[in-house]
């Protein structure tokens, strides 16, 4: 991997803490809470990793969460994520996790929290990164478990900074959780959605007309209408864009097809993150490397993905000044221009 990726100060934005499920630790839980799994080895488990759409994926990666029962799970597994970011030039990562997936298996709020603010507070101390932590709402589940979670998040307001939808889209718009996202903006949490990654552009503009994002997650279909690209780029709409996800998920054929330089290129705000990157094939700087291959990305395009990360992010005014200078003086000692 090139240096300069590698140490390039950036956020990431877009990660499923669930996501980050390793083979070796899957197997490892399980051996743990003696829990059969249908893999027996590694070779076995990665050989499952080939989706042919998200919802392959979906299948596998909620079987997998089955692994994390107590809070030292959940603890151990957000730990093992925040070194990994933090060896690739990650300064500050606001996280996404799945409460109801583990309701539904009988592990409470308070049992994921608990273990997610442990490692949380141990990333800040240790390796001073800063987490922000986004709960998701399921969207092939009902509004009604949806309203449900978020009553139930609510004790725990102090350590959440905002909610996000995701799961499988197609068939499930943005307006089935009207009520619950007004409800989030009311008590002034941020707001994002996963839209446009294989459901249709207008699910981008329903997410932010209908559910108040401030940011969407994966947004590629975008491009298919003109219109709605003027609007992110005159909105300062920011795209969390997952490259190696959606060649995984065949949401693109080839990485060389991918539009994230396109959309750099008409002035989007796209950052680039990655998703579940223990099922995807890679971490954050995985993503920018390869990216940087397949689309002949120059270490400006990086240092600009970088910069989006940073503007798209829930941080405060000066928080994200601080991180931007960061970055200026990186891109400065490397003779990058920052644009
Ligand atoms: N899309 C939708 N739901 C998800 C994803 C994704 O990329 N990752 C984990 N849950
Ligand atoms: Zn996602």
């Amino acid at each position: 991997m090139k240096r300069f990726i590698e140490q390039l100060p950036k956020a990431e934005l877009h990660l499923h803490i669930e996501g980050t499920l390793e083979p070796d630790f899957l197997l490892e839980k399980a051996k743990k809470h003696r829990i059969q799994l249908p893999f027996h080895s590694i070779a076995e488990i990665q050989h499952a990793y080939n989706f042919s759409n998200l919802q392959s994926f979906l299948d596998i990666y909620y079987q997998g969460m089955a692994v994390l029962k107590d809070e030292d799970d959940f603890a151990e597994l957000a730990w093992r994520y925040f070194q990994k970011a933090h060896a690739q030039g990650v300064l500050h990562a606001e996280i996404f996790f799945d409460p109801q997936a583990h309701i539904e298996r009988g592990i409470t709020i308070s049992t994921v929290l608990d273990g997610l603010c442990k490692a949380v507070e141990r990333a800040k101390k240790e390796l001073q990164l800063s987490v922000f932590l986004i709960p998701c709402f399921l969207r092939h589940l009902s509004e009604d478990s949806a309203l449900d979670t978020f009553a139930q998040c609510l004790k725990f307001k102090q350590v959440i900074t905002g909610f996000g939808l995701d799961s499988s889209e197609v068939g499930n718009p943005p307006s089935k959780f009207q009520k619950v996202f007004t409800q989030a903006k009311q008590q002034g949490f941020r707001i994002t959605a996963h839209a446009g990654e294989e459901g249709p552009p207008s699910f981008i503009e329903d997410s932010l007309d209908l559910l108040q994002a401030e940011r969407i997650d994966h947004g590629v279909r975008c491009l298919e209408d003109e219109k709605l690209i003027k609007r992110l780029v005159r909105e300062k709409i920011p795209l969390t864009v997952c490259p190696l996800s959606n060649l995984k998920l065949k949401v693109v054929n080839h990485l060389q097809e991918h539009p994230l330089k396109r959309m750099l290129d008409c002035g989007i705000i796209a950052s680039i993150n990655s998703d579940d990157p223990a099922y995807f094939g890679g971490y954050i700087a995985d993503n920018f490397d390869a990216c940087a291959t397949a689309l002949n990305l120059t270490n400006k395009d990086s240092a600009l993905a970088a910069k989006n990360s940073f503007i798209g992010s829930f941080l405060d005014a000066n928080t994200k000044a601080a991180y931007l200078a960061k970055l200026k003086s990186y891109c400065d000692n490397n003779e990058v221009e920052l644009g």
